[in-house]
């Protein structure tokens, strides 16, 4: 054998043990290890899609080992930011199409569906929109973004988020419908949001279309989705899914609320609506929630104990979402890793900031299969 040969075939051998020994350590989730059903997407097939949320802001985004995690678990991605109108639409006549295109092209490459986010929002949104608009320009200019938009993928999406975040938190003097007061609100009035969904469906006469918000589950925000949703069933909205964010945490996912979540299912089930938990994550440190500004600090592990808490939540989730598959059309986690998450430092995701998977994605399959 040649030195150069030798040389080649030690480094082999030893890349070769170093491989064996890691994967006695850590269960392997690659493609090829699919017939173990460390897979989400194929422990929940028949059930419901498993999403993840990312975008490629560059052609290089992402590892081969994230790219191996993101194919043999996922089977539906949702854009993180690159749909959002602030980046993809930043001026009147500017569509920045590059992002949302490797995205969706990714996915067709490799039989994954696109559910893209969001057409309407109060936040990520530029000025442009609605600068000197009364109602017919805001409109005029609404109606120009969800046709551009949408059409430019017609037949490629499996759903749209038409309208995110519309309703207050803060709870309103009247049992109402308490939407909040953004400028969509301000200029249009409170039937932007019927509009947005009938724009939507002129440009796709056929795809899915959703509402989305955080902490519709339980509360007066509940009580104010169930009013929204009707009335916009009434006015001929083309809704077809509510979504339900499910930004979690630990802590706050206590007894009560896991009965006001599944009494949240129900009452949009009811409707005759779709629903979809959209951007899940349950933060083991400090509040969940959906509002802009979490936490973005380092990635410190979790302590077992932690994480064993974790995992316990999130086998329960899915026992509760398997039990209402029926209804459940979707469970979209908001981030590939703990280290790709927008609530970086509260380690909420299934996967570690290695991409190793930490105790809850067991726990879930272990619930899935029990609940099955
Ligand atoms: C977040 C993204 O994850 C961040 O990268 C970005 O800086 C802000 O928006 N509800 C939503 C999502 O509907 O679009 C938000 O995503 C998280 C809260």
């Amino acid at each position: 054998m040649a030195k150069r040969q030798q040389r080649d075939f030690r480094i082999s051998r030893r890349k070769f043990l170093a491989a064996s020994a890691a994967a006695l350590c850590v269960p392997s989730i690659g493609a090829g290890a699919a017939a173990q059903t460390l897979s989400l997407s194929e422990a929940c097939k028949d059930m419901f899609l498993i999403g993840t949320a990312l975008d490629f802001r560059t052609p290089n985004e992402f590892t081969p080992a994230e790219l191996d995690l993101i194919k043999s678990q996922f089977n539906v991605i949702t854009p993180e930011n690159s749909m959002k109108p602030g980046p993809v639409h930043p001026q009147e006549n500017t569509w920045n199409w590059t992002q949302p295109e490797a995205l969706v092209t990714f996915c067709q490459d490799n039989h994954i569906k696109t559910v893209g986010h969001c057409l309407v929002w109060h936040s990520q949104t530029n000025p442009w929109f609605f600068q000197g608009a009364d109602r017919d320009a805001a409109l005029a200019r609404l109606k120009d973004h969800i046709h551009t938009l949408v059409g430019h993928f017609k037949g490629k999406m499996s759903g749209w988020d038409v309208v995110n975040e519309a309703i207050s938190d803060t709870a309103g003097a009247t049992n109402g419908e308490n939407l909040r007061s953004s400028q969509w609100f301000q200029i249009v009035g409170p039937d932007f949001l019927t509009q947005a969904f009938k724009f939507a469906r002129e440009a796709d006469p056929s795809v899915p279309l959703h509402y989305n918000d955080y902490n519709i589950e339980s509360g007066a925000k509940h009580q104010s989705s169930l009013l929204l949703l009707k009335r916009l069933i009434s006015d001929g909205a083309p809704i077809t899914t509510v979504g339900i964010q499910g930004h979690w945490s630990v802590t706050n996912l206590n007894a009560q609320k896991f009965e006001q979540i599944e009494q949240a299912i129900e009452n949009y089930k009811a409707l005759q609506l779709k629903v979809a938990i959209t951007e899940l994550d349950v933060t083991i440190t400090g509040a969940g929630g959906g509002q802009l500004g979490g936490q973005q600090a380092n990635v410190v592990p979790p302590s077992a104990e932690a994480l064993a808490a974790q995992a316990e939540v999130y086998a329960k989730l899915f026992s509760l979402f398997v039990k209402h598959r029926d209804a459940i059309d979707r469970v979209t986690f908001w981030g590939l890793n703990d280290r790709r998450s927008w609530r970086r430092g509260q380690n909420p995701l299934v996967f570690d900031g290695e991409n190793k998977p930490k105790p809850a994605l067991q726990a879930i399959l272990d619930a899935v299969n029990k609940a099955k």
